[in-house]
């Protein structure tokens, strides 16, 4: 079933601001902590972007005791038919999810929950308008995506396991929805079959982290200094706002992990 604007037309966001402690947060490769006075400005100029594109922004307090809780994103997936908490793969984040839970309820979102032992990070979940590709990936388990898709499901949703690239975070290093039948995708994902049915816009080589770009509404939010991205999205039609990413980057994170959109 085809969902009409469900992967890029959103209301809401919720986001919450970085501790100070993100200083401390899990990266592949150490290449320095992120400054927190940075991090904060630019995290408030993505606050700022997200509500330009036309979306109410939620922040919630920083979390000092999980220095990845900026990351927002993989500790739930919002739906139309309900908000359901994941159970994110690295243990340290686990009480992330926790915490959302009780975020989402307070803020009148009821929630489901994976219970199982499974493990599912939200950005291995790429969400379009007919479908949801779930990349298997460090964080993101067999067992996990079996208990989301049972739920899932159940609301009527096509759900595919897919395999996120060995040499990245999530699914979503890698792709973004550009709308309805459009993703941009690196060059490593741009031939997967599970985009076959897609236009998909590769993004030039040297960029690749631009593939974690979001559309929100009628802008694209794409992350500054991939001016060769920024450009064929706009020779494409679409309507570019340059977003600085600088010190998520230096934790794995990208654009879409810092905000749930729904
Ligand atoms: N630093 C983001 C993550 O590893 O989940």
């Amino acid at each position: 079933m085809e969902r009409h604007g469900l992967s890029y037309r959103f209301r809401n966001a919720i986001v919450r601001t970085p501790g100070k402690s993100v200083t401390e947060g899990l990266r592949d490769v150490d290449r320095g902590a992120p400054d927190h006075a940075v991090y904060l400005e630019e995290h408030e100029t993505y606050v700022q972007a997200l509500r330009r594109a036309g979306v109410e922004v939620a922040t919630l307090p920083a979390l000092e005791p999980y220095p990845d809780s900026v990351f927002v994103e993989d500790t739930a997936l919002c739906l139309p038919e309900g908000f359901i908490i994941l159970r994110p793969g690295a243990p340290s984040r686990r009480g992330e999810a926790d915490s959302m839970a009780l975020d989402c309820k307070n803020l009148g979102h009821p929630v489901l929950r994976l219970e199982g032992r499974g493990t599912v990070d939200g950005g291995d979940i790429l969400v379009t308008d007919r479908e949801i590709l779930v990349g298997a990936s460090e964080r993101t388990d067999q067992n996990g995506f079996d208990e989301l898709a049972a739920i899932v499901s159940k609301w009527g949703y096509t759900i595919s396991l897919v395999r996120t690239p060995s040499d990245v975070l999530h699914f979503k290093s890698d792709c973004s929805v550009l709308g309805p039948d459009t993703i941009l995708a690196t060059h490593r994902l741009s031939g997967a079959l599970c985009f076959s049915d897609y236009t998909v816009l590769e993004v030039p080589r040297g960029e690749e982290a631009a593939a974690n770009s979001i559309r929100v509404n009628s802008k694209v939010l794409v992350p500054d200094g991939f001016p060769k991205t920024a450009g064929l999205l706009d020779s494409s039609g679409f309507d570019v706002t340059r977003v600085p990413a600088t010190q998520a980057a230096l934790l794995d994170g990208g654009l879409s992990c810092q905000s749930l959109r729904f």
